[in-house]
């Protein structure tokens, strides 16, 4: 579904160049999730904001859905295909707080100008999913982090995009609520069969994946094929050797 390929990325911070990523290549099958974990500034951010043609590659080749295009980065091109092909959750949920939940959700519905039954039925049917039918009149500042969060999925998932990207999803919740927000997004996951790449620095939340790749200083440093909770201390693991540079 998506092919990441050798790609790099370099900014200049004050005059000096910063690699934020170092010839990165990966690829997520269709239904797939991607767990990254590693080390604060390794890249992780800047990934998913190349992914989402927020942000430029300098070198490489991005290839989604079997299709390749040199002009992904430039308007308006890259606002198709953020609104076509991407959903983002941020760790701030990032509602806007003055709609009500239910508009939240409808707001990239209102972007595609679908017509106001569609709308309606569908911000229906997301409301039922996410269990939050009884907060659709409420404001985001109403809803505790958790229900927020929901809110946050709701919206990016709502026109079913192929690629999720997530960034520390989880960072502001609880370990409970966060088990709960992987199971709400796992089970969207495999109802719409889209492909998921999640940032976390959470081990729990990363036995969610299908994978786990580990970022330090801008490369993939080691990857582990994930079945379950049972491969937390494994995880956990690899997460501390690369934290405390051992494996490098
Ligand atoms: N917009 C930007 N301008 C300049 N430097 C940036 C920018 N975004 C990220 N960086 C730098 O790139 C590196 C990687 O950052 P980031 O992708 O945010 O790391 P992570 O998400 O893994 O913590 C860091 O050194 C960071 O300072
Ligand atoms: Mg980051």
């Amino acid at each position: 579904m998506l092919s990441v390929e050798n790609v790099s990325k370099t900014y200049k911070i004050a005059g000096n160049p910063v690699q934020a990523l170092k010839d990165i290549s990966f690829t997520l099958k269709r239904g797939e999730l991607i767990a990254i974990m590693g080390t604060s500034g390794s890249g992780k951010s800047t990934l998913l904001h190349v992914l989402a043609a927020l942000d430029e590659p300098d070198t490489g080749k991005i290839t989604v859905n079997g299709q390749y295009s040199k002009n992904m980065f430039k308007e308006p091109r890259a606002t198709d295909y953020r609104r076509d092909m991407i959903g983002f959750i941020f760790q701030s949920y990032n509602l806007l707080k003055d709609l009500t939940i239910e508009e939240n959700i409808a707001l990239p519905l209102l972007l595609k100008e679908q017509s106001q039954a569609t709308i309606t039925r569908k911000v229906g049917e997301m409301l039922y999913l996410m269990g939050l039918e009884d907060w659709k009149h409420h404001r985001p500042i109403q809803l505790s982090g958790g229900q927020q969060q929901r809110v946050a999925i709701g919206r990016a998932l709502i026109t079913q995009p192929p690629l999720v990207l997530a960034d520390e999803l989880t960072g502001n919740l609880d370990t409970n609520t966060s088990k709960d927000i992987l199971r709400v997004l796992t089970g969207m996951k495999n109802k719409f069969n889209q492909s998921m790449l999640m940032v976390t620095h959470d081990p729990i939340v990363a036995t969610y994946a299908d994978r786990v790749l580990f970022f330090h200083d801008g490369e993939i440093v080691n990857e582990y094929s994930c079945s379950g909770i049972d491969d937390m201390d494994a995880i956990m693991h690899i997460f501390q050797q690369i934290l405390t540079g051992q494996s490098i």
